[in-house]
């Protein structure tokens, strides 16, 4: 039997504060989330490195690798994917841009 996915979504900003090619990190509903827009895609993940926790908003975007800051991990933000090491990967959220403009986010 399938599962069926249960989360909630949470209005966290405007997609006009978050410009191609930055991340940043928010709060929500008590977790903290790296919201990363690549080429007009907006992209959620558990603001953790999957090595050792690290907050990955500490580290360096260029196009589409976000290198952690810690041990320099390099993940693809548009997949989650660890690209070195490639045996990893973020944990990723729901993510959606309304029609008013703002990013949601969907936590179970
Ligand atoms: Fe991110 Fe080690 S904590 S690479």
């Amino acid at each position: 039997m399938a599962e069926t996915a249960t989360w909630q979504w949470h209005v966290v900003m405007p997609l006009d504060d978050l410009w191609e090619g930055e991340m940043e990190a928010v709060e929500v509903d008590g977790r903290s989330v790296l919201l990363v827009n690549h080429e007009g895609e907006v992209y959620a993940y558990k603001n953790r490195c999957p090595h050792q926790e690290w907050p990955l908003h500490d580290g360096d975007l260029d196009e589409k690798e976000l290198t952690c800051a810690n041990h320099l991990w390099v993940f693809d933000v548009t997949t989650g994917k660890g690209v070195n090491p490639s045996n990893c990967a973020l944990i990723g959220y729901q993510c959606t841009v309304d029609d008013d403009g703002n990013i949601l986010v969907g936590l179970a």
